[in-house]
């Protein structure tokens, strides 16, 4: 047989190795999974879908059927920019703006655009799996800056760049953070958008759990303090749905004009359908009308989860206490390796994302995430039962 893999381009040995692909796997039948990041169904809109969906197929499907402009259509440009200054109080210009295919798209954009072979970006340590995955296969040389309760550790950022680190940007998850559940303090805010503006630095905000706050209240963007030193990618994957793959960046004029250009080499276009469906549904009010429940879903999943992690977590585990969002960051003592517990986890019937994959380099290894998002309360509180044994046994090693 020929060996196709000679093939295979470089940087498909960049992507990460077996041990990730075993975790972001389906776990088998019985197990109660806390490892994806996904909304819960019962927050999609589905009756208000079926009727937008079958209304723009009947009378919009020139528009909402076909190809689109790169930057999104005009419409639903108009509508990303009001809800802009709606939202975060500012109103991009319409340079200013692009229409993504999701936030992902966002991060592989960023990764065409900005990074060569070697340059050095800064990211929150841990930081999302996937924005990692892509800097890695960008061949970007990732830089880890800590954090603590209040996010992003802006002091150490700011010795690394007096120091002469000179990063391309600076990716970071504002609000109820993946994998911590953190959010960046408004006075860390404030620090942070000074500090880049001070080295000509540009910060890469990605806000894709913004809108799903526990209690409604939300600190200013990154983007709404600095539009000048930030590109925010947003995303209705986690307000909306994720089959919509719809989402958006709005940054300096400059560096969204590369993104554009960047997106005629990928898909050209976002799909037409899911733009006038979140321009639809948007403007009828949808977004107020429904956000409420699924936040209220999520606090109380939480509120589930922490009730759980207080009754059964052994002694010596400390976890995040996020204010929005789906995941929560467990940390246990020293000399327990997660990543090796996982199959006794599994063995009692639970599934969780263990830290490693969450950093560059080495770190994490007595941590783990805990997505709260999919399960039941009641399955929350077997779940963390299961995980306690394990746990138990780990920190006894
Ligand atoms: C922090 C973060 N950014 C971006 C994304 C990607 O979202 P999208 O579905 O919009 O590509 C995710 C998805 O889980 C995420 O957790």
């Amino acid at each position: 047989m020929a060996d196709l893999a000679r093939s295979f381009a470089r940087r498909t040995r960049l992507r990460g190795g077996d041990e990730l692909t075993a975790i972001l796997a389906g776990t088998p039948p019985g197990v109660l999974s806390m490892t994806g990041g996904f909304p819960n169904a019962a927050t999609f809109p589905t009756d208000e879908l079926d009727e937008i969906a079958a209304r723009l197929v009947r009378d919009d499907a020139a528009v909402a059927l076909q190809y689109t402009p790169c930057g999104g259509l005009a419409s639903v440009r108009e509508y990303l920019l009001d809800r802009q200054e709606q939202l975060q109080g500012r109103r991009p210009e319409p340079a200013e703006l692009i229409v993504t295919s999701g936030g992902m798209e966002c991060i592989a954009l960023m990764c065409q655009s900005l990074i060569d072979p070697g340059d050095a970006i800064v990211v929150e340590a841990p930081s999302y799996l996937g924005a990692l995955m892509a800097f890695g296969a960008a061949e970007a040389k990732v830089h880890g800056i800590a954090m603590d309760e209040d996010g992003l550790l802006v002091d150490a950022l700011a010795e690394r760049l007096d120091a002469g680190l000179r990063p391309k940007f600076v990716y970071a998850i504002p609000e109820y953070q993946n994998p911590t559940g953190r959010t960046l303090s408004l006075r860390r805010r404030h620090e942070l958008v000074e500090l880049c503006r001070r080295h000509g630095v540009l910060i890469f905000e990605d806000i894709a759990y913004r809108e799903l706050p526990f209690d409604g209240t939300l600190l200013p963007t990154l983007w709404s303090l600095a539009p000048d030193v930030v590109l925010q990618a947003g995303t209705f994957s986690k307000s909306f749905f994720p089959g919509v793959r719809l989402g958006w960046a709005a940054g300096p004029a400059d560096v969204v004009a590369e993104l554009a250009a960047a997106k005629q080499n990928t898909d050209q276009c976002a799909g037409g359908l899911g733009q006038r469906m979140v321009e639809e549904y948007g403007r009828a009010g949808g977004f107020e009308r429904h956000l409420p429940a699924a936040r209220a879903l999520y606090a109380s999943h939480w509120a589930a989860l922490s009730a759980a992690l207080e009754r059964h977590m052994p002694s010596g585990v400390a976890w995040t206490e996020p204010t929005g969002g789906f995941v929560c960051w467990l940390t246990l003592p020293e000399e327990v390796d997660t990543l090796a517990l996982r199959p006794a986890a599994i063995a009692a019937g639970v599934a969780y994302v263990p830290g490693p994959p969450f950093h560059v380099g080495d770190g994490g290894r007595n941590s783990l995430r805990l997505s709260f998002s999919q399960l039941t309360e009641a399955e929350l509180d077997t779940a963390v039962g299961r995980l306690a044994g394990p746990l138990r046994a780990g920190v006894l090693i």
